[in-house]
């Protein structure tokens, strides 16, 4: 049985197909990247209208060049949360072509794959376990202690962790987006020139907020009056430094309290290798394991959604009726899915 899993909830035009014998047998992602880099962050038209574009050429060249149409048996597609335009693309494209094959679909929801994709290609998942889900457009702590059983210690009061560094980017004049760009630009910098806040770091609760941070990186490039190349790494250094701190300060406060055996990281801020060794110290520290997704699976992509959709076949339909939230809480993950 095969599913066809599709992501469109922003800038990456995704799909690929889950074998559970298998796992993943076919894969493609077209990132949107070149066309949003000029304006600094994903225009929403523009994302929508060039789905449109590629996701059929996608499926024809990338994904039935490896697969028999006739095998696919379910598809799943990133219903929320995400750009509604975005979101429209890839479901109509789902139910399209499932009531043409006539097979049910499944709405994802995106968090939801972010949360599964650490596990794919893995063969048992030992629960309880605890997850820092970090991305775009979300910093959260989640106590997972099951498929669907997510329980949010904590999470970002403004910002998100990736959207602070795609910020931050914005200032110092790095492309978008702006995670990558400041970790190459970080490992020139020199240590100790610069020392932000590490938000909320003395508070009781695992919330965290970037949005202060960002603005005091704003603050340290006013102050200069042309910053140098140097000036730019010194600041993406300690710029990074403070907020994977801000992240590790949090996962190493709930690790004591839960005292869960396996530490997960996922999200496209889970790519970050800064941020990857202090996890990796934490876990120690707990005497736990530690897991991450493949860096392919880290940012976007349709692997998750495609084996999150077979996870939770269950409630999969034939009734093709729209499912789009641009806003879906992790916390009303039962409310729709087919
Ligand atoms: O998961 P993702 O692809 O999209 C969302 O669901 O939001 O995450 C994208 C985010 C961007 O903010 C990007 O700057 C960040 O992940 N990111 C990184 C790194 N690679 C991607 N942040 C820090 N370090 C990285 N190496
Ligand atoms: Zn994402």
């Amino acid at each position: 049985m095969l599913t066809l899993g599709i992501e469109t909830s922003c800038d990456e035009t995704a799909l690929a197909v889950y074998d559970p014998n298998k796992g993943i047998v076919a894969e493609a992602v077209y990132s949107q990247i070149d066309l949003h880099a000029i304006y600094g962050g994903v225009v929403p038209e523009l994302a929508s209208r060039d789905h449109c574009q590629k996701i059929l050429p996608l499926f024809e060249s990338n994904i039935l060049n490896t697969i028999n149409i006739n095998d696919i048996k379910l598809i799943a597609y990133t219903a929320g949360p995400g750009l509604g335009g975005a979101l429209l693309i890839g479901e109509s494209f789902a139910q399209g072509l499932a009531a043409a094959l006539n097979i049910p679909v499944i709405g994802v929801n995106h968090l939801e794959g972010h949360l599964q994709a650490p596990f794919l290609g893995k063969n048992k998942v030992q629960f309880p376990l605890l997850t820092l889900l970090v991305s775009g457009g979300h910093s959260m702590i989640i106590d997972v202690e099951g498929i669907g059983k997510y329980n949010i210690l904590g999470e970002s009061r403004d910002d998100a962790v990736g959207e602070a560094f795609d910020k931050v980017a914005k200032l110092l004049n790095l492309r978008y987006p702006g995670g990558p760009e400041i970790e190459k630009l970080a490992k020139n910098g020199i240590k100790g020139t610069h020392k932000f806040p590490i938000p909320l770091s003395d508070k009781d609760t695992y919330d965290m907020s970037f949005s202060g941070l960002k603005t005091s990186v704003l603050y340290a490039l006013q102050d200069m009056s042309e910053p140098t190349d140097q000036d730019k790494a010194d600041i993406a250094l300690a710029f990074q430094d403070s907020a994977t701190e801000a992240l590790a300060v949090k996962v190493r406060k709930a690790m004591i309290k839960t005292k869960r055996k396996l530490l997960v990281c996922t999200g496209g801020v889970a790519a970050n290798t800064v941020l990857r060794s202090k996890l990796i110290a934490i876990s120690k520290e707990a005497e736990a394991d530690i897991l991450f997704p493949e860096l392919k699976h880290c940012t976007d992509n349709a692997a998750m959604i495609a084996y999150t959709g077979y996870l939770r076949r269950d409630l999969a339909s034939q009734s093709y009726k729209s499912l789009v939230r641009s806003r879906w809480p992790l916390k009303m993950l039962t409310e729709i899915h087919g």
